[in-house]
Order: C-alpha cells, then structure tokens, then sequence
C-alpha cells in the first residue's frame, strides 16, 4: 500500500509514462544524440532497446569509442563510473543509483588503502567491480575476460595484491601458477549457486553441459566444462554442439543465449536456497520506466572529482592496452 503511494507520488512529481516506452525511449536517443549500454545481466527489454549489449570489457572499450554525447549506462554504478572514467566530458546517466554491486561495496576504500600499505612492493590488480576510488589506489583494471591474460604480462618476480574478487583471484591464480595476495571480497550472486542442485541437475540431464562465470566458488566451478566471462559463456554456448548448458551465472544473459542460439535449451543454475537470489538485486533496479525518466530528466547522472577520474584513468587505460 505505501510502496504504491509512493510510486504513484513519484509518478506524479515526474509527469505521465507515455503509452509507448520504446518508441518514446527512441525519439529521446535521437534528441539527446544519446547511446544506451547494457550489461547482458538487465532484464530482456532493456537488452532489447539497447544500441550495445556487452561484457564489462565490451561495454567500457564501448564507452571509450562512442561519438555520443549522452551516454545511458543500463548496468551498475561501477560501470557507468567506468565511463565517466574514459569520458569526462559527456553527461553519463544510470537508471536507478542504487544499482551498486555487493562485490564493489565488500572493498572500502580506507579499509584497502590499509591493507596496500601493510603490502609494500605490492602491484595492485584490480577487478573493474570496484569504485573509481579503488582504481585510483590501483596499477591496472581487469576484467573476468582478461584477468588472466593481464596477470601473465606481469614480471613473475613482482608481487602482486588481486582485489576484489577473492574467487576470480583464486581462478587466476590456478590459470597462471601465480600467488596471489587476495582480498577476501565476493558476488552476492555468483556465491549463491548449490553445488548440490547442480550435481543433481547433471544427474537429471546427463548431456547438458555445465558452464559457469570465474566469480562462482570453485565448489562450482569444479563441475563446469568451461569457465568464461558473460561474453565467453555466450560465445562459447553458441559453438559447442551441446544442445543443453546449465548456465552458473546472472540468469539476465540467458535472454541473448537463447536468442542467438534459439535451438538449444539453457537451465538457470538454482541458488541454494528457494529463492531468485541468483538474479542480481542491484542489476535489476533498472526498468525500462525508470531509464525513460533518466533520460527524459537527464538525472540522475554520474559524477566525480576530477582528481579521483584521472588516478583511475591510468590503470584504466593500462587494462585497455594490455587486452588488444
Ligand atoms: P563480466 O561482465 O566481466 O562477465 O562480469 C560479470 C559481472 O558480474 C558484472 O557485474
Ligand atoms: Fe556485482 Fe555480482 Fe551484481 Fe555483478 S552480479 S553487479 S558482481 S553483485
């Protein structure tokens, strides 16, 4: 009764929602020569009135090339961060600011700036799933899709701290034989996965393959036949001729796993308990509505001091040109 209220007096505040979103979502991309990006974990329609879905990779080399002046981030706030990062002179807009990440909220930045300096000597890798202030306490960014081949470029000698993601950290330090000092940070979703109810998936579809993104626990990646960024899952359930997959990540991409490859069938990997947990709650705060309004208000929009967007721009940009 008081959530209605409520909407309904945000509604109001707002102006009426046109009859038909897309085609009024459309008209308003042209008039603020805008790009929309999307994370292949939103909902379908989002996915579908996208100009670029993409990985985190994809979407910040995107945002890096992009000849828009208005860019509309329908992903999380350290994506769009992401962008305001590589492009301090255009208006970047996310749907909802909660949209955060439990993975970037499980790094505060007093808290590593302590443990970089209980490390000393130490390269600082960081996942892009961390806020610009992390970055800025960075040497390069990675991504799920190039973490690996990142931490191979780097002198064996030199030590490194891998933040935070402690379950991708432990993936890429089985990848490249490299010992890692990891902060203990993780995926709300990716953690959420039964090992059991995949096992017992397995048991119940004997020709399905198991794929799975590296943030899950090793517990569930020991069972999947490829590991893979969201992008390398969808390419890679694509070519294999596996007509079944149970899919071990944010349930958001099976939309375009299933529209790219329309003759095979994907499972949703289950979440321990009975609940949609495995769909991220942070993700999912953006609607279609609410990516109207932050386009037709211009708001709300992302910002940071100028200081804070040029420290992180350099391990940015490290990432950008050691993942060509
Ligand atoms: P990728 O986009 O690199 O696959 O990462 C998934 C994720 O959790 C994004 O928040
Ligand atoms: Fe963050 Fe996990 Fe959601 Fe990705 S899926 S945005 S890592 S909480």
């Amino acid at each position: 009764m008081f959530t209605t209220a409520l909407a309904q007096q945000k509604n109001t505040q707002l102006g009426e929602l046109p009859l038909d979103l897309f085609a009024a979502i459309q008209s308003l991309k042209k008039e603020l020569n805008a790009v929309i990006l999307a994370h292949y974990y939103q909902e379908p329609d989002i996915q579908d009135i996208a100009d670029f879905i993409g990985d985190s990779l994809q979407l910040a080399k995107a945002a890096e090339k992009t000849n828009a002046d208005v860019i509309v981030f329908a992903g999380v706030h350290f994506m769009a961060e992401t962008a305001k990062i590589l492009n301090p002179d255009k208006l970047v807009l996310l749907p909802d600011l909660d949209a955060g990440c439990s993975l970037a909220d499980s790094c505060p930045a007093d808290e590593f700036a302590a443990f970089k300096a209980a490390h000393p000597n130490h390269l600082v890798v960081s996942y892009i799933n961390c806020s610009a202030d992390i970055k800025a306490m960075s040497d390069i960014i990675c991504t799920s899709s190039n973490a690996v081949k990142i931490v191979q470029q780097i002198p064996k000698e030199q030590p490194i701290i891998f933040a935070p993601d402690r379950n991708l950290g432990r993936y890429v330090m089985e990848q490249t034989g490299r010992d890692l000092v990891l902060w203990q940070g993780s995926c709300v979703v990716h953690e959420t996965f039964s090992e059991k109810k995949i096992v017992q998936l397995k048991i119940a579809h004997p020709e399905a393959e198991a794929i799975a993104h590296p943030e899950c626990e090793s517990s569930v990646l020991r069972h999947a036949s490829f590991i893979g960024s969201t992008a390398a899952l969808l390419k890679y359930c694509q070519s294999s001729p596996t007509k079944e997959f149970i899919v071990a990540t944010e349930p958001g991409i099976i939309h375009q796993m299933q529209k790219l490859a329309p003759d095979k069938h994907f499972i949703p990997a289950p979440p321990m308990n009975n609940c949609a947990c495995n769909e991220c709650p942070f993700m999912r705060l953006n609607t279609l509505e609410k990516l109207y309004w932050a386009m037709k208000n211009r708001t709300p929009e992302i910002t940071m001091s100028e200081d804070i967007r040029l420290a992180a721009l350099r391990p940015m940009q490290r990432m950008l040109e050691m993942s060509v």
